[in-house]
């Protein structure tokens, strides 16, 4: 056994601070006076870039990929969306993934379940493509967006002649750093005896979405909200934002993480020294405590994924 600990702390005879540091280091004490780096600081840090990923590039890699990787070996045939910092290899954002993924014609995407919640953005889809949610096959057609909430079975089939692709945003990096990370593979490998849902609350139809926005809410003139709901994630959202042509929208920096995915039309988003020039299913992450502005081109509608709800769930949103 090892006695250091039991032994009585000798402080009484130590005579200079450098002496002290050293003793504090014997009793696993770290001392809270001499930081090398304070522990609270005036505002939020920049940790993670602004960062874009192109629709068209992973379209690209994504179908070369399909001749070399099977969703027989790979859980999912998927492209990360790491964002762009030294050493990090999945975070896109501080609690938030996104990944690319496409599923093969005639293929299949094994039922799983896990304590992170999801959500689908589809780029490329087909009305005989779906996501299998508890039983429930959910079409994924261009443009719509489907939840995955936590603990639900999910897995995706395509019975098209068409590549599908989609992107997919989870809360794993809010699920790793908190703990509570659990997984399992559904015991029929794809769920058996499933029934069709064209009207499932966990569907939002691009159809239906993308008429309803031009009521939304207006943000500025020329620019429209939508939230996505009532179906809701406890830690992420969904809205739609509808730009008419030839407009610039600032946003002010926020505490929440934003990650924009175009749906229609094309443009560009301004953020410190970056320029990115965005066009249909592109990714854009805007990580907290950025100053960013989107400029449309054309008229476009965009997918605005933010973790807001967790912020607000927390009480946190009162600072600014
Ligand atoms: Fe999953």
């Amino acid at each position: 056994m090892n006695n250091k600990f039991f032994n009585e702390p000798d402080f009484n005879s130590v005579q200079t601070l450098d002496e002290l540091q050293s003793k504090l280091e014997l009793f696993k004490f770290k001392n809270g006076w001499a930081k090398p780096t304070p522990s609270l600081y005036p505002e939020p840090k920049k940790i993670f870039l602004p960062a874009h990923w192109r629709f068209k590039h992973a379209h690209s890699a994504l179908h070369t990929a399909g001749k070399l990787v099977s969703t027989e070996k790979a859980e999912r045939r998927n492209l990360i969306l790491a964002n762009p910092i030294e050493g990090n290899d999945y975070q896109t954002v501080s609690t938030l993934v996104g990944a690319y993924q496409m599923v093969l014609p005639g293929e299949i995407a094994k039922s799983h379940k896990h304590s992170p919640n999801a959500m689908r953005i589809i780029i490329q889809g087909d009305p005989s493509a779906f996501t299998v949610v508890d039983g429930k096959s959910i079409p994924m057609l261009d443009g719509d967006v489907l939840l995955t909430p936590n603990g639900s079975y999910h897995g995706h089939i395509n019975n098209s002649n068409v590549e599908a692709y989609w992107i997919d945003i989870l809360d794993v990096p809010l699920v790793q750093y908190l703990g509570p990370m659990f997984f399992q593979t559904h015991q029929d490998s794809f769920e058996k005896n499933i029934e069709l849902d064209l009207n499932s609350e966990m569907r939002f139809a691009y159809s239906v979405f993308s008429q309803n926005v031009l009521n939304g809410s207006n943000v500025i003139t020329g620019v429209r909200k939508l939230e996505l709901g009532p179906q809701q994630l406890v830690t992420f959202d969904r809205y739609v934002i509808h730009m008419l042509s030839n407009i610039t929208w600032v946003n002010e920096k926020t505490t929440f993480n934003q990650l924009f995915v175009v749906i229609k039309g094309s443009g560009s988003t301004q953020v410190e020294n970056y320029n990115f020039e965005w066009s249909v299913g592109d990714f854009i992450a805007i990580p907290s405590w950025y100053k960013f502005t989107h400029l449309s081109n054309e008229e476009s509608i965009l997918i605005r994924v933010t973790d807001d709800p967790l912020l607000k769930l927390l009480n946190f949103d009162k600072f600014h």
